[in-house]
């Protein structure tokens, strides 16, 4: 059956007291509204609207791969949903209606509601959740039968019915062929003065349609986030599914509460996470690596047998047996190639480090291709910015630099060159040289002793 879904994106959120729209807000790196697609994504929808109006300018560009339809006031549920009919050329199938504040649901629910509503030939499906304390939440009224007959919102409902502890989850699926049919009988005599969606129920049980609910396997699954301190619980809800899914797999992590890991990111077998350690965005780690601790990685990729200790890497490449830190910075374009070395205190810029070749303390390379077998002295710089423009630096196979080295790019030393610590190396230097730049060590005798006795 065709499915779509419409993710709710509108609203403000003004209990995160944010200076951004809410659904912007992340989690591991993914903004909330994009975990809300993603799960419509997981459960097979295509297309999915999203439909934003508070601070849309930022909201539209997280809203890649489904259509964007505005709702230009607020004038509730209802009248959201109704505003992205017009990007829903296929009314027809399964419409599954969700909010991009509700990062938590996932594909394999939202499949379960709409295989519930067609196989009880009901025009809705409305996930449930069980609350012990159900304040604000509409509240789910089911006839004998066990049918939803409505749904009333806190501020509409009577005494009697605030005692009901089912609650709608907001979360539907819904026969696209009658949404939209009954969204437009939907009126805002209310409480809130609002077009609410819960309203449907009511209008198409009138029709002798039916509607049924599910009760959520895991009522966290709907958790909505409305303040920073459930942004706070969700990520944890999300950090700890994720580690699972890894350890299952077989990745160890000492302490997996002290892990974060973006829903994106693959790692290998028998790879060992270490506590502090964040891995984001797209990266992903081979199998049998030491990563951590205190190790940021961002949309990096780190081969086979690697040890990664105590180092922030943006968009690198760390190919198998390479190690890096602790206390490295390899920043965007930096590449490790198989056995190289990043140490201590050393940052990498767009710079290729060969096979077998060694940074271990303390420096600089920037806009640099380094060979193989290639050392690099504690200490050396590449000088590759002269204040206006960035130069490029070429170290051959099987350099030695000295400690203490500054490349004033643009520079290239030759094959097996040899340049002296302490060296401003300004000319390329051939290959199989030795290149010395610096001044005469200078020797004055007694000198020390004389200067003393003044
Ligand atoms: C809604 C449900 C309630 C349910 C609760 C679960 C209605 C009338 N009530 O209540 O039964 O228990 O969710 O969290 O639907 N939005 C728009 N445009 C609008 C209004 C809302 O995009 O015009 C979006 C909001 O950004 C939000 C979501 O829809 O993400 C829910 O709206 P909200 O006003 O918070 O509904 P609730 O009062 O929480
Ligand atoms: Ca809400």
């Amino acid at each position: 059956m065709p499915t779509s879904a419409i993710v709710l994106c509108a609203g403000s959120g003004t209990r995160m007291k944010s200076k951004k729209p809410k659904v912007v807000h992340e989690i591991l790196g993914v903004p909330l509204m994009k975990w809300a697609i993603r799960a419509a994504e997981d459960a097979g929808a295509d297309p999915i609207v999203t439909v934003v109006g508070h601070k849309s300018d930022e909201v539209v560009p997280l809203a890649t791969g489904t259509a964007v339809v505005e709702q230009a006031e607020r004038l509730g549920t209802a009248h959201a949903v109704l505003c992205a009919r017009e990007a829903l050329v296929e009314v027809g199938g399964s419409v599954f209606v969700t909010y991009g504040d509700c990062p938590l649901i996932e594909g394999a629910t939202l499949r379960a509601l709409s295989l519930l509503r067609e196989d009880t030939d009901a025009a809705a499906a409305v996930l449930t959740m069980e609350m012990e304390d159900p304040f604000g939440y509409g509240r789910i009224v089911r006839d004998s039968a066990g049918d939803v007959l409505r749904i009333v919102e806190q501020k509409d409902a009577t005494e009697q019915e605030t005692e009901i502890k089912e609650c709608n989850s907001g979360i539907y699926c819904f026969d696209g062929a009658v949404l939209f049919e009954v969204l437009e009988e939907i009126g805002n005599d209310n409480a809130a003065g609002e077009y609410y969606l819960t309203d449907a129920v009511e209008i198409l049980r009138g029709r002798g349609e039916r509607v049924v609910a599910m009760v959520a396997p895991d009522a966290a699954e709907c958790m909505g986030v409305n303040s920073r301190k459930q942004l706070a619980d969700a990520s944890r809800v999300l950090q700890q599914r994720i580690n699972r899914k890894h350890m299952d797999a077989g990745v160890s992590m000492t302490d997996p509460s002290l892990v974060w890991i973006g829903p994106d990111v693959r790692i290998g077998q028998d790879t060992e996470i270490l506590p502090m350690t964040m891995l984001m965005g797209a990266t992903s780690i081979g199998e049998d690596c030491l990563i951590g601790p205190n190790t940021r990685l961002t949309d990096t990729h780190v081969g086979n047998n690697c040890t990664i200790d105590e180092t922030v890497a943006i968009e690198s490449t760390i190919d198998d047996g390479a190690t890096s830190g602790p206390r490295a910075y390899l920043r965007p374009g930096a590449h490790l190639m198989e056995g190289a070395k990043a140490g201590t205190h050393v940052e990498i810029k767009k710079s290729t480090v060969g096979p077998n070749s060694k940074v271990p303390h303390l420096s600089y390379i920037g806009d640099t291709t380094i060979g193989s077998g290639v050392n690099i002295g504690a200490g050396s710089i590449t000088c590759n910015y002269d204040g206006a423009k960035k130069h490029p630096t070429t170290i051959e196979d099987n350099v030695f630099v000295g400690s203490d080295t500054m490349m004033v790019a643009p520079v290239a030393i030759g094959e097996g060159a040899v340049v002296g610590a302490g060296s401003v190396i300004t000319k390329d230097v051939p290959a199989g040289s030795l290149a010395v730049a610096r001044a005469r060590e200078r020797i004055l005798e007694d000198w020390a002793v004389k200067h003393r006795k003044a």
